[in-house]
């Protein structure tokens, strides 16, 4: 029980590894979600992360009722900091996918929306169902799903709190891909493995330059994308990618 961490290569993949009671995060979970986070974000050897459930039912329905709501309540009540994840506090501009197995339910869909891309098995449901609990998302559902999906189709998720499931969610553009269950990890693999072979610096930058441009205004997300691409411009793996596209051969990216 608790959360896996393994690492292949330059791909690493997380598991929620709670399957009896949904993938549901408990406090110890958020806790070794976080350091997995710190991980895998410092990790020079990594390039690429993969998030999934452990069993054919559930991603993960979210906050354990019985003792992360609780948790919550103390710290926000006593203003004690949580454990830095994706979806509050910790920044990573390398690769995420989540490859959601099933249920993808309130926290867990935060988890999943704080990842760059989502794959879902034909079975997967996705909602944020906080309201029914006389609640609101509190890991950036509420910020992160209007800006993955149109505004009308998010409000219709937070405010009702009912669920879609995988065919709708990538008709409003939540997920990149629907395949059956159990090709979903090869999916998702074949993806992180994609993401693995151009610059890894570039990747990067690119994150970066989408997230934070996002957030400002037109001009200042052109003159964030000039400094990125100005650093980008001097690095080793810039004149590589130039040389083996001139000499038609693959580039040898070294991630400098
Ligand atoms: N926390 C802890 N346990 C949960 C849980 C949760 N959030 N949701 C379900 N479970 C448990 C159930 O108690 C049950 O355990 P037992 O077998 O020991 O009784 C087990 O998981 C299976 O659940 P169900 O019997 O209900 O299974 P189902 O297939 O009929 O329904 C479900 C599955 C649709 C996911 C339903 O359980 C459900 O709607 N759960 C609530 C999910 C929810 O509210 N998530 C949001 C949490 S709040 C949050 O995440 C806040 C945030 O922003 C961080």
């Amino acid at each position: 029980m608790g959360i896996d961490y393994v690492k292949e290569g330059k791909i690493a993949t997380i598991i929620l590894n709670r399957p009896e009671a949904l993938n549901a995060i408990t406090p110890e979970m958020l806790r070794q979600l976080s350091e997995a986070f710190v991980d895998f974000r410092d990790d020079e050897q990594l390039m690429v992360g993969i998030i999934t459930g452990a069993g054919e039912k559930a991603f993960s329905i979210g906050a354990d009722i019985e003792t992360m709501l609780p948790e919550m309540k103390k710290a926000r009540v006593q203003k004690l900091p949580e454990p830095p994840t994706i979806m509050c506090g910790l920044t990573t501009w390398k690769p995420l996918i989540a490859a959601i197995n099933g249920a993808c339910l309130g926290g867990g869909l935060e988890l999943a929306l704080a990842c760059d891309l989502r794959i879902a098995s034909e079975n997967a449901t996705f909602g944020m169902p906080e309201v029914t609990l006389g609640l609101i998302p509190g890991w950036g559902g509420t910020q992160r799903l209007p800006r993955a999906i149109p505004l009308a189709k998010a409000e219709e998720m937070l405010l009702t709190g009912r669920p879609i499931n995988a065919q709708e969610a990538y008709r409003v553009g939540l997920v990149n891909r629907v395949v059956p269950l159990p090709q979903l990890m090869s999916a998702a693999r074949q993806l992180a493995e994609l993401l693995c072979k151009p610059a890894p610096l570039a990747v990067r930058a690119a994150k970066q330059a989408i997230l934070q441009g996002i957030e400002v205004t037109l001009e200042d997300g052109i003159a964030l994308e000039r400094q990125l691409n100005d650093s980008l411009l001097t690095t080793e793996d810039f004149e590589e990618g130039c040389r083996a596209a001139i000499e038609k051969r693959r580039p040898a990216f070294k991630g400098k």
